[in-house]
Formats: structure tokens, C-alpha cells, sequence
């Protein structure tokens, strides 16, 4: 089999799940010859998609090649692409916000939306991806989830609008919001790259990504494919939290995204009737992980029963809620544009 003859025929084999070939994707490193078997080297970082594609291709081929993968990919954890010169799929943006945590559950959104607002309310034009496609919760938080996806003249999305900020979210991909967004993570990073560059946002001063958690893909290439300015980082004030934060932490810097700093969520509670202040989560452990990894504080918001009521109603408390809980969203917002203004 010639070179020539192998590439055309890869051109017609897509990458698994997606609507893309695998040469326009650049995912084939190289075509050699060993011993007059031909040598078919892939670049990939996803281990699922890479064993299907193996297999579609030794079929393909009738298993008279050899498909290997990059060496380099294989060991994730100390490659990660070309984060130090990402691309920038949206110019549109003077300023890209990751909003990000080791685990679920921590208060990623209700910080995503109420960061979003609390810039929006200095006057800065913000718009909020809900990028979480694991559980995208920034429709309900927002009362934009009965919204459906509208495109304008010009082919590109247009956003809902809120508490003033532009809000577009992943979920409004599905027909109903208990509709599960069943993405393998390769589809999941496509179609998360065409948002970023589909929707008519207009020029934003932030983009802010409420991101899905964990250290995945997604985040990989979101660090690829933006410039991110700076990724805040949300916990819980438990170990078990905090460990996953760590991993977090680490990848961000391994990626070169610079870290705007850590918020502390569901730092305490003051129960309502005694005023009595319990740590039910343990007390410091946010602000000691910081110190840990030289990063900036950014604040600590309590488990407050109104926080989760305002958020459930998509009332966000930033907007809707008392001074004191308005508070704690702008100063938050005021020490993270200390870090990158
Ligand atoms: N400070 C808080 N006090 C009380 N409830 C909160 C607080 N922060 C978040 N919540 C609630 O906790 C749940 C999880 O928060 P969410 O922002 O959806 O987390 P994540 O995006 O990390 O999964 C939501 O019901 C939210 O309303
Ligand atoms: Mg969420």
C-alpha cells in the first residue's frame, strides 16, 4: 500500500462521534513503513475514542497495518498540548474567566452566575457559557431554562439575556432539561469549541465558563483553544473536597492557566434562629489549600438556606438577596479584578 493510498482512504474515517475525518482533525501523526507493514501513528489523548478508532482502522486496512498511538499522549498527566500558546476561539472576549472545581455539587454554578452578575452590576459586559455538560444548571439558575436555541441571520446562536448578562448554556442543546446529555467527552469538547465560537455574544469584557469539574478533557482543551485570563477555583471546606481541588489546582498549573484564586463555598452556617455559627464542613481548609499552592483567596460564602432558595428560583442572590449576601459575591468579584486588571 502506498503513503497516497492510505491517506485518502483515512480521510473518509471520522473520529468517533463526531462529524469531522481524522486527517481534517490532524489526529494522524504519521504514515511509516516497518518491515513492509505500514505504521499508522495516531495523536490522541482520549483512550476510549483512540481503541475505537484502532479497531474501525485494523478493519478497515484488513489488518495489514499496524495503528499505534503517539507515545507522548499516552502519559496525559505530563502532556498536555499546546496550552502555553492556546488558540483563541473567542476574540470576542477581552477576558476569559474559568470557573472550575475537583468535584460536583460545591457551588460551581451558584458562583459562576453570581460572579457573572456582580461584574455585570460594575458595568462590564459579561456573558456566561454554561460549558458544564455534565450538569448544566445555569438555565434554572438564571429563568432562562424555558428558552430554546434561536439562531440569527447570520447563522450564529443567539444568547439569553438576564440580571444583565448574556447567559448561553449547553443544556439548551437537549429538548427538555431532564433530557441526559449522553456525549462521549470527544463530542462533548466539539461541541463545546462551536459554542464558544457560534454564539453572537458581542464584545464581551468577560467571558466567564462555568466549566463541568474535575480534570478532564474538556478543561484540557478549553486551555488549548482560549486564552483563559483566570481560573477560579470552588471548594468545600472538607478534606474529601480539597483533595479533588489539589488535583485542580495542579492541572491548571501544569497547563499554564493562571489562577485567579480559590473561593470557599458552604464555609459555615449560622443557624437563623441562635445565631449560632457551626463549621459543619470543617473550618480554614480553603484558605489553607491556597496557601498551600501560593494562590490567592478570593472568600468564603456560608451555607445559607436562602442562597439555595434564590438560586433554585433562579433569582441570584447577588441581585436579589440582602446586603450581606450580596456582599460576598462583590468581594469576591472586587479581589478577583485586583488579581487581573
Ligand atoms: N452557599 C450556599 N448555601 C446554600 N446552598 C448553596 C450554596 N452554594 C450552592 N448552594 C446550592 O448547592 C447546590 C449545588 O450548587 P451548584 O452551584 O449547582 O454546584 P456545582 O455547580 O458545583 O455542581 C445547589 O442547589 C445550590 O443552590
Ligand atoms: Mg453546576
Amino acid at each position: 500500500m502506498r503513503k497516497e493510498d492510505i491517506l485518502k482512504s483515512l480521510e473518509k474515517v471520522k473520529y468517533p462521534g463526531l462529524d469531522r475525518s481524522i486527517v481534517d482533525l490532524k489526529i494522524i501523526k504519521s504514515i511509516e513503513e516497518e518491515n513492509k507493514k505500514p505504521i499508522i501513528t495516531l495523536s490522541m489523548q482520549n483512550d476510549e475514542a483512540f481503541q475505537v478508532l484502532q479497531k474501525s482502522l485494523q478493519d478497515l486496512f484488513d489488518n495489514d497495518v499496524e495503528i499505534r498511538r503517539e507515545a507522548s499522549m499516552q502519559k496525559k498527566s505530563i502532556n498536555y498540548g499546546d496550552t502555553a500558546n492556546p488558540n483563541n476561539r473567542a476574540p470576542y472576549a477581552k477576558r476569559v474567566i474559568a470557573v472550575t472545581s475537583g468535584k460536583g455539587g460545591v457551588g460551581k454554578s451558584t458562583v459562576s452566575v453570581n460572579l457573572s452578575v456582580a461584574l455585570a452590576q460594575k458595568g462590564f459586559k459579561v456573558g456566561l457559557l454554561d460549558a458544564d455538560v455534565y450538569g448544566p444548571n445555569v438555565p434554572r439558575m438564571t429563568q432562562t431554562a424555558d428558552e430554546k436555541l434561536r439562531w440569527n441571520d447570520n447563522n450564529k446562536i443567539i444568547p439569553s439575556e438576564n440580571f444583565g448578562i448574556k447567559i448561553m448554556s449547553v443544556g439548551l442543546t437537549t429538548p427538555s432539561s431532564d433530557t441526559p446529555l449522553v456525549w462521549r467527552s470527544s463530542v462533548a469538547v466539539s461541541a463545546l469549541i462551536q459554542f464558544l465560537e457560534d454564539v453572537d455574544w458581542g464584545e464581551l469584557d468577560f467571558l466567564v465558563i462555568d466549566m463541568p469539574p474535575g480534570t478532564g478533557d474538556i478543561q484540557l482543551t478549553m486551555a488549548q483553544e482560549l486564552p483563559i485570563t483566570a481560573g477560579v477555583i470552588v471548594t468545600t471546606p472538607q478534606p474529601v473536597a480539597l483533595d479533588d481541588v489539589s488535583r485542580a489546582i495542579m492541572m491548571f498549573k501544569d497547563i499554564n492557566v493562571p489562577i485567579g484564586g480559590l473561593v470557599e463555598n458552604m464555609s459555615f452556617f449560622i443557624a437563623p434562629d441562635t445565631k449560632k455559627r457551626y463549621d459543619i464542613f470543617g473550618k480554614g481548609g480553603g484558605e489553607a489549600t491556597a496557601k498551600k499552592y501560593d494562590i490567592p483567596f478570593l472568600g468564603k460564602i456560608p451555607l445559607d438556606m436562602q442562597i439555595r432558595e434564590f438560586s433554585d428560583e433562579g433569582t441570584p442572590p447577588v441581585a436579589m438577596g440582602d446586603k450581606l449576601q450580596k456582599d460576598y459575591y462583590r468581594n469576591i468579584a472586587d479581589k478577583l479584578l485586583a488579581q487581573i486588571l
